[in-house]
């Protein structure tokens, strides 16, 4: 497997601190105690999380039915995600939270607001009272596509609250992404705002709304949050302003009692063809998931500010800003904007000003961090912080240390936390009270996980030797399907190996068991942090009228971990120059979202393609990394081909 060797040898240890370790929710003898009984018996294990962590209703009767790919967690149990967030918070034991922050809250103009779990519980409730208004029942989707402002978090729990499963999509995407999603998840309702701030500007999320319904028939109603005062288009009869809403709803809404396994949410993530999957979570295995470990990887305290940077369009934001969070009665800071604005030390005046404890962000954040400097965050007092934690992609060693010296002042431990979309939680991770770090290592898999690394026949390989990571046992928080393709489920997860998940992710393990993923080894690119699949930028690509074919591949980049690399052979009557370059470039943000936008856009008359007519996206790879191909070539239909690409590259 000549792609996913290692060339990393990282011998850097870092023991958790003696003080921290002494006070820590999970200390040396908690994990170790765990990490037996979830090796013994996962099931067992799960099922005291699900009681420690979680309120039921009813309780359940069966841990867990699993008939490989589909599995079933807490059978008969009865809960409700909102009232775990928020009404458990206001009663009995900790009924004090009532008056606690649940929500801080930074807008990028520099405006703020705090909800406290009374006032949150409030307008969760009145939000619920308007959708069962509009006639959103239990089972309905609603599609959110809103900016970093509270009434998204309060938009999320009142469907909770009802039973009606979202469907978030990120507010980068274009108009025709949030159409596809509206459309595949049959959405009744879309919940939006006249605008964000980013970047000192306005992003126009109503008018992409306005766009995107016109070819969605199943939306009958559009709720708009007033946030940005700029002109909107409000169309009588589907078109309702928030405000307007909430000023006449009741703040009585007791919440459903759903079913464990009770549909959550759908949250569309790139796979490896062009169509995005709707990864569907559901309710009870769901929340013990994230809230058992958001308690014991971020350590969470009762006095705890935490902010987790990411947008809660992705599921970092669902599972770790609100849901996990929340649900331990821990206030959570959500912050609008860039974090450049109006200065380069936008994060660390924010951390300043709040007295922020636990800090959790991308790696591509840290680099661009690097690259602007450490005088900002120097500028700023960061001596509240305690625990930092990253996600998202591999962290590269010297980004680990920045990261510890610089923003943690050598104290705080890091926990670099791996999981996917589709594991709805964090699965592979130190625990800061009890396992040793090392720069670059995510450590070992959660109690509970069964991680491994296979070859290619499904043997685990042995260390330092690289493959393919898998979890062989269900956990609570696993995606339940793919919305509306059971097939594309098993296809894609469960048919590389017999009842085992494959996370599509190459990884290897050293000599002390510890987990180094590097990435992904199918047709998905990590940008940012964010997946992206060479599938869906092709299909964006060719979908423009001067473009005959394309191959999109990814090479490494510096700052955004992978930058996206377009080789494109235009029609014959095209003008190729830099201006085509532009106008595919604004296609493609049309199409899918600026995210998706090719750092480089190669032309070149030919591809490189088998005598089967398969793309060689390997060779496509080496060469746009600039590196000689080592790979073999011998398929190669025209080997004239790659001398004219090296040709290609952009001035
Ligand atoms: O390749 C892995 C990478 O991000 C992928 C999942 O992306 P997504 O579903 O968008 O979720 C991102 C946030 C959970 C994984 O397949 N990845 C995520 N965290 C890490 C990581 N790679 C290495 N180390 C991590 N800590």
């Amino acid at each position: 497997m000549p792609d996913i060797e290692s060339l990393l040898k990282e011998t850097r240890v870092f023991k958790p601190a003696p003080e921290f370790a002494r006070s820590a929710y999970w200390n040396r003898k908690r994990v170790e105690e765990m990490r037996r009984l979830g090796e013994r018996n996962p099931e067992r294990f799960w099922a005291r999380m699900a009681k420690e962590h979680v309120s039921w209703f009813t309780p359940w009767h069966t841990i867990l039915k699993w008939k490989p790919p589909f599995a079933k967690w807490f059978v008969g149990g009865k809960t409700n995600v909102s009232y775990n967030c928020l009404d458990r918070h206001l009663t009995g034991e900790h009924a004090w939270r009532r008056n606690k922050a649940a929500i801080v809250w930074e807008g990028e103009p520099g405006d703020s607001r705090v909800l406290t779990y009374a006032d949150l519980h409030r307008e969760v409730s009145k939000f619920a009272n308007v959708l069962k208004k509009l006639g959103i029942r239990k089972g309905d989707r609603v599609a959110i596509y809103m900016p970093m402002v509270p009434e998204l978090a309060i938009a999320m729990l009142a469907c909770t609250r009802i039973g009606a499963p979202h469907s978030i999509v990120f507010a980068g995407f274009s108009a025709e992404s949030l159409r596809d999603r509206i459309n595949d998840a049959g959405a009744r309702a879309v919940i939006t705002a006249d605008g964000g701030f980013r970047r000192g500007g306005v992003i126009k999320l109503k008018q992409a709304v306005d766009e995107a319904v016109e070819n969605a028939p199943s939306v009958e109603h559009v709720v708009v949050v007033r946030r940005t005062e700029n002109p909107v288009d409000m169309r009588p009869g589907r078109d309702h302003w928030w405000h307007t809403l909430m000023a006449e709803a009741s703040s009585q809404c007791p919440p459903a009692r759903l079913d464990a396994e009770h549909p959550l949410f759908i949250l569309y993530t790139s796979g490896t063809t062009g169509k995005p999957k709707g990864i569907l979570h559901t309710t009870g295995g769901y929340l013990t998931h994230v809230t058992a470990t958001a308690k014991a990887i971020f350590d969470l305290r009762e006095d705890d500010t935490y902010w987790c940077t990411a947008d809660i369009g992705w599921v970092t934001g669902h599972s770790y800003i609100v849901y996990g969070i929340l649900a331990n009665g821990v206030t959570t800071l959500m912050y609008e904007g860039a974090p450049n604005h109006p200065g380069l030390d936008r994060f660390w005046e924010i951390i300043e000003k709040y007295r922020v404890t636990v800090f959790y962000t991308a790696p591509t954040a840290i680099r661009t961090f690097i690259r602007w400097g450490e005088e900002h965050p120097k500028k700023h007092d960061l001596s509240s912080l305690r625990l930092l934690g990253t996600v998202g992609e591999p962290i590269n060693p010297e980004a680990w240390m920045w990261y510890h010296r610089v923003i943690g002042g050598k104290r705080c431990p890091i926990v670099d936390t791996w999981w996917q979309t589709e594991t709805g939680g964090i699965l592979i991770t130190p625990l800061p009270g009890g396992v040793p770090t090392k720069p670059g290592s995510a450590t070992k898999a959660f109690p509970g996980i069964d991680a491994e690394v296979y070859d290619e026949d499904g043997k685990p390989v042995k260390p330092p030797n690289g493959g393919f990571l898998v979890l062989r046992k269900p956990w609570p928080g696993m995606l339940r399907g793919i919305w509306g393709d059971p097939k594309r489920f098993r296809e894609q997860y469960w048919s590389k190996y017999k009842n085992t998940y494959f996370t599509g992710d190459g990884a290897h393990r050293d000599r002390d068991g510890y987990f180094w993923v590097m990435g992904r080894v199918d047709d998905v690119m990590n940008v940012s942090g964010h997946r992206i699949g060479t599938m869906e930028v092709e299909s964006a690509l060719v979908s423009h009228a001067q473009v005959a074919e394309a191959a999109v591949v990814g090479r490494p980049d510096e700052i955004t971990g992978t930058a996206i690399v377009a080789f494109v052979t235009p029609k014959g009557d095209a003008e190729v120059d830099d201006s085509l370059r532009d106008a595919l470039r604004k296609h493609v943000t049309r199409e899918i979202g600026a995210i998706a936008r090719p750092a480089e856009i190669r032309f070149t008359d030919a591809l490189p393609k088998t005598r089967s007519g398969k793309i060689m996206r390997r060779l496509l790879r080496d060469i746009a990394s600039g590196k000689e191909s080592v790979g073999d070539t011998t398929t190669l239909e025209d080997y004239s081909v790659i001398a004219r690409l090296r040709e290609s590259e952009e001035s």
